[in-house]
């Protein structure tokens, strides 16, 4: 999203009076599962910071270069495959070096060796590191891998793989979106840091380096570096979002998504997609689908024909959870950026009732919305059937674009609050997707300004096709 105005006069109290409702929100958002009537939604009057975040300064240690000459930085991982036997290894080095990964699965034996490749790119009047990517394929599931990366200065990390792919495998899913680099961003992924998160579904909108003159690069690589603590110990899948997209024909740069595509892989081609930004894979008992809310979708487009394609390979039977993730929201009752998704949701919700997604998760919005299952596919222009219905076969749509940016929250909810509407806060935080079994699955939010173990919001989810 972009940068907005705020009116805070309506929303300031006294600081008793907040309190008092800090109080009561800890009391009523313990731990316990709240599982709300339909149409009885909420807006949350939880007082929280309205100014915009301060990115962390160049010198912070989170987005310093690691010492050592020529070491390793930048590390994160993704997928590389369809079923979670492969791990792609990023990572970024100021000087040329190969581009290996030494692996095992006890610490300091690293029994094999992979070679990937290694790459640059220039924006304006920046010129990238030495960008390197390994893929590690044919891994055992469970199973804890110690790699290390680097030839004259080596770093060491680890990631587990997932436990297979099957009904009712249980794994937690992460969720964070828009998160940016100020220090609400840090705060995110400290309590992400603490959660049971084994892999995080990233919903778009990484760095926000395009809010600096001449979209300054420099700012990717302190991200990157931000996120290392996390995204080298397990999988970020990503999704693109506008701040990706570096559109600034001023200065020549008309290829977009450049930075995004040069920094962050993805297993696109094993979905047989044509797209590095748009793809699937399959994790545990999920089958999750990245679609791209800025590349074409109109009928025919080459991402519109890979979606249908690919939902129909979807098999219940091993992945239950159907999950979609994407950046712009097609439910939101935000001011900011309302409507913004209603282009995509008009092409494709049909096809996404049809084959009983679960859950759609979108970033965008600087604020937390879920929905109850909805849907508003039965309009066709003359018959002004175009009110959003609550249906039990629709998914239920997340809005999780609260990571903590420069740009602050996203405060003017529409009133009344749409009936489709669950619950809405305009705080910073992250998401926790729990499968438990083919059946059920427990989503929880977490608001920054509590603990990792404080709920704020949940809600669980039946499986569309085996909850009868
Ligand atoms: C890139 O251009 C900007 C704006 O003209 C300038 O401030 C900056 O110093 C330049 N950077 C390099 C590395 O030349
Ligand atoms: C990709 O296409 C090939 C050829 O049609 C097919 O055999 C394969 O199953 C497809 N892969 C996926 C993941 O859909
Ligand atoms: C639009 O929907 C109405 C009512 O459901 C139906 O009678 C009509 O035939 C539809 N129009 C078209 C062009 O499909
Ligand atoms: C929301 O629900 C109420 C109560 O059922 C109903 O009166 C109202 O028309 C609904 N609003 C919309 C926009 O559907
Ligand atoms: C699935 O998980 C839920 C929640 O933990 C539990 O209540 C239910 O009994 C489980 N179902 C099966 C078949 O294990």
């Amino acid at each position: 999203m972009k940068r907005h105005k705020t009116t805070i006069t309506n929303l300031l109290c006294s600081s008793m009076m907040r309190a008092l409702l800090l109080l009561l929100m800890t009391l009523s958002g313990s731990s316990s599962l709240a599982l709300f009537d339909e149409g009885s939604g909420r807006t949350s009057h939880y007082m929280r910071r309205l100014s915009a975040g301060i990115d962390l300064p160049y010198t912070d240690p989170l987005v310093e270069a690691p010492p050592g000459e020529n070491a390793p930085q930048q590390v994160h991982i993704t997928q590389g495959d369809i079923l979670g036997k492969a791990v792609i290894v990023s990572w970024i080095t100021d000087q040329p070096s190969a581009p290996k990964v030494w692996y095992g699965i006890k610490q300091g034996d690293y029994h094999w060796v992979k070679e990937g490749r290694t790459s640059q790119y220039s924006f304006y009047n920046y010129t990238s590191g030495f960008i390197h990517r390994v893929t590690l394929d044919s891994l055992q599931y469970n199973t804890k891998y110690y790699y290390k990366i680097g030839e004259v200065t080596v770093r060491e990390f680890w990631f587990t793989t997932p436990p297979g792919i099957g009904p009712d495998i249980a794994y937690t899913f992460g969720l964070i979106g828009d998160l940016g680099q100020s220090y609400d961003s840090v705060t995110t992924l400290e309590h992400y840091a603490q959660s049971s998160g084994k892999c995080l579904l990233y919903v778009g909108d990484l760095s926000y380096a395009d809010n600096y003159p001449f979209y300054y690069q420099v700012r990717w690589d302190t991200w990157s570096r931000l996120i290392e603590s996390s995204a080298a110990y397990q999988p970020w899948i990503w999704t693109s979002g506008n701040h990706e997209i570096e559109f600034l024909p001023e200065v020549g740069e008309t290829k977009i998504f450049k930075s995004f595509k040069a920094r962050f892989p993805t297993p696109y081609k094993a979905s047989n997609s044509t797209s590095q930004l748009w793809y699937s894979i399959k994790r545990g008992s999920a089958h999750i689908i990245v679609l791209a809310s800025y590349s074409s979708y109109g009928i025919f487009s080459p991402q519109w024909t890979w979606l249908q394609t690919e939902l129909s390979t979807v098999d219940r039977n091993v992945t239950p959870w159907l999950i979609v993730l994407l950046h712009c929201p097609w439910y939101n009752s935000n001011a900011a950026s309302y409507m913004a998704g209603e282009s995509m949701r008009v092409v494709f919700e049909q096809m996404v009732v049809t084959s009983q997604v679960d859950v759609v998760f979108a970033g965008h919005v600087h604020a937390y919305e879920r929905t109850f299952p909805v849907s508003n596919i039965l309009y066709n222009i003359t018959n002004g059937l175009c009110i959003p219905e609550l249906n039990p076969a629709a998914p239920t749509y997340i809005v999780i674009g609260d990571g903590g940016n420069n740009e602050g929250p996203s405060s003017t909810f529409t009133e009344p609050q749409p009936n489709y509407s669950a619950y809405r806060e305009a705080s910073f935080g992250h998401g926790l997707f729990d499968i438990k079994n083919r059946t059920h699955a427990i989503w929880t939010w977490h608001r920054n300004q509590d603990g990792e173990p404080v709920v704020a919001d949940s809600v669980i989810l039946y499986n569309k096709v085996w909850y009868a």
